[in-house]
């Protein structure tokens, strides 16, 4: 067992209870969506990462739970409504929200957490100095702006075959990465971590971010539905420019270039055409793709490092997180 486990367990029961508390109301329906997938289960990473990052500079657990779980909330809005953009049918092992209670009431449930998020938010920093506030909220506001352009672009590319890794390592930093940011600078924030802590918090955040995304990729072309709750290779139906189709692409020989040019973004491949364009596209990228996840893994530790840790269990804890990132398998 893991010597961070009841560190982890502590603040993943703590934020669960804020999320319980606010996530209630009459209007079953509406509930019942927006409630659905915090049961079915989920890592709780963004949410991890804000307390720790709040630990380490000596912050208010009471605080940090309400912040964690705004940022929680918020990523299973923007979860609710991925699936829908993606046509995706499985989330966290079950049939997801809009698959479940119909597009409308899937919308709606998006649009209530995402409210919710900013409520948890406001009563999460109360008592704070005016100006600590008003940078939470830019905070946050302003991941829910770059999440939005983020997820334009991954839509953007599923019609062009000519996106580069420097287009993929934007679009990854802005449709996921920059909420890991936002979390570990927030965490920083309410903590009462100076100004360059949290900006370190937030290059922590970034990169572990980023190679959060790239491992993400790789496990949606190597992985099983049971063991990532999600299914796999729908990035190829869809046409996904993930690191792993782009280095294929432009490294794979014309044959098989034509092969994986034909499955991409084909909603009608079957099963037998996914898999091959799969094993190609794995033989020219897996290697490259651990490689730089590998290498912002390595950074994001780099930058944790450059703060005062008042915690040493909440360091360990932050380091460990990074590590998960990359060896996890979902
Ligand atoms: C899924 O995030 C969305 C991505 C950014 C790839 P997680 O893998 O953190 O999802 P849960 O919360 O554990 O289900
Ligand atoms: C991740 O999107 C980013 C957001 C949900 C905002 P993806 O579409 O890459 O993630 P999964 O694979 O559906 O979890
Ligand atoms: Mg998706
Ligand atoms: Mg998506």
């Amino acid at each position: 067992m893991n010597p961070l486990d009841d560190y982890f367990n502590d603040i993943i029961s703590s934020v669960n209870k804020v999320i319980e508390d606010y996530i209630k109301g009459d209007i079953k329906e509406l509930y019942e969506a927006s409630y659905y997938l915090f049961k079915a289960g989920g890592k709780r990473l963004r949410p991890l990462i804000l307390v720790s990052s709040s630990d380490l500079v000596g912050g208010e657990r009471e605080r940090a739970y309400l912040a964690g779980a705004a940022v929680e909330v918020l990523h299973t809005f923007t979860l609710i409504h991925d699936d829908i953009m993606d046509q995706d049918t499985l989330r966290r092992g079950m049939p997801t929200v809009h698959v479940k209670f119909g597009i409308p009431m899937a919308i709606l449930a998006g649009d209530l957490l995402h409210a919710k998020a900013f409520q948890i938010l406001n009563d999460s920093v109360k008592g704070l100095p005016s100006e600590k506030i008003t940078k939470a909220f830019q905070i946050f506001t302003e991941s829910i702006i770059i999440i939005s352009e983020g997820q334009t672009l991954d839509m953007q590319f599923e019609g062009r075959n000519d996106v580069s890794e420097d287009e993929y390592m934007d679009m990854i930093s802005k449709k996921t990465a920059k909420l890991f940011s936002a979390s570990a600078a927030l965490g920083g924030l309410i903590g009462g971590g100076d100004y360059k802590e949290v900006e370190s918090l937030g290059k922590y955040g970034l990169y572990l971010g980023i190679a959060f995304q790239i491992i993400d990729d790789i496990l949606g072309l190597t992985s099983t539905e049971e063991e990532l709750g999600k299914p796999i290779y729908s990035d190829i139906r869809e046409g996904k420019k993930t690191i792993l189709v782009i280095k294929a692409l432009k490294e794979a020989k014309e044959d098989e270039r034509k092969i994986i040019l034909m499955t991409l973004g084909n909603r009608k491949a079957t099963r037998e055409e996914l898999s091959r364009a799969a094993d190609i596209i794995r033989s020219y990228s897996l290697n490259y793709a651990y490689d730089l996840a590998d290498r912002y893994y390595a950074m994001a530790i780099e930058a944790l490092r450059s703060v005062r840790w008042r915690n040493e269990i909440a360091g360990k804890a932050l380091n460990y997180l990074a590590e998960f990132t990359i060896k996890r398998r979902k």
